[in-house]
């Protein structure tokens, strides 16, 4: 698959097969992923693969804050992905100041890039993701015992796709872009 085909046609994936995906595969994704850009290279993006059915089942049932659709799909997901991220490197000098006005939002901003990117890599290889943002960050860290010094980013349903999914639409170029 070409770059601008990956591009154009990943979709968010809300509905799976019932198929695993090899831990292999999975490791795969996160090898093309690694590439991502980042803050001053200090790739804090993290990413725990919960397979265990019993764990992903307490994730999705207790964890996204009433939103119906995204428990269902979490349920109907091969595994789900919570993107975690380390704290205060990325945006910040070595004394702990902030480099710039944004203080630490670029950690976040970096988790983004990471998602996108294994997104797509994911797509390349026959996969579908959704990214997740509704959902109780500080009980899904709980869950899964994440370490002390890293917070959740988002959360990636993964799995093969059942079915094809329509593309929303986009704004138009003219409407994205200034030259100056
Ligand atoms: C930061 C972020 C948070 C999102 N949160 C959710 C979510 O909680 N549940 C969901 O079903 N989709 C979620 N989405 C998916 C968007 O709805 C989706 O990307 C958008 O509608 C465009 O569709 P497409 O990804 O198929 O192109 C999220 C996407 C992003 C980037």
């Amino acid at each position: 698959m070409d770059f601008k085909e990956c591009m154009k046609t990943r979709r968010s994936i809300r509905r799976f097969t019932e198929a695993k995906v090899p831990q292999e595969v999975v490791k795969e994704v996160v090898e093309a992923a690694r590439f991502a850009p980042s803050w001053k290279n200090t790739q804090i993006a993290r990413y725990y693969v919960v397979e265990d059915v019993a764990l992903k089942q307490k994730l999705a049932e207790e964890c996204m804050m009433e939103f119906a659709s995204n428990t269902k799909m979490t349920i109907g997901a091969a595994a789900l992905v919570v993107l975690a991220y380390v704290e205060k490197r990325c945006g910040y000098e070595r004394d702990g100041s902030f480099t710039t006005s944004k203080g630490d939002r670029w950690e976040m901003f970096d988790a983004g890039i990471a998602a996108q990117s294994f997104c797509l890599a994911a797509h390349e290889k026959g996969l579908g993701t959704c990214i997740m943002g509704i959902f109780d960050e500080a009980k899904v860290a709980e869950q899964i015992s994440l370490p002390e010094g890293q917070k959740v980013a988002a959360l990636i349903a993964l799995g093969y796709p059942e079915g094809e999914a329509s593309a929303p639409p986009r704004k138009e170029v003219e409407e994205l872009v200034r030259f100056l």
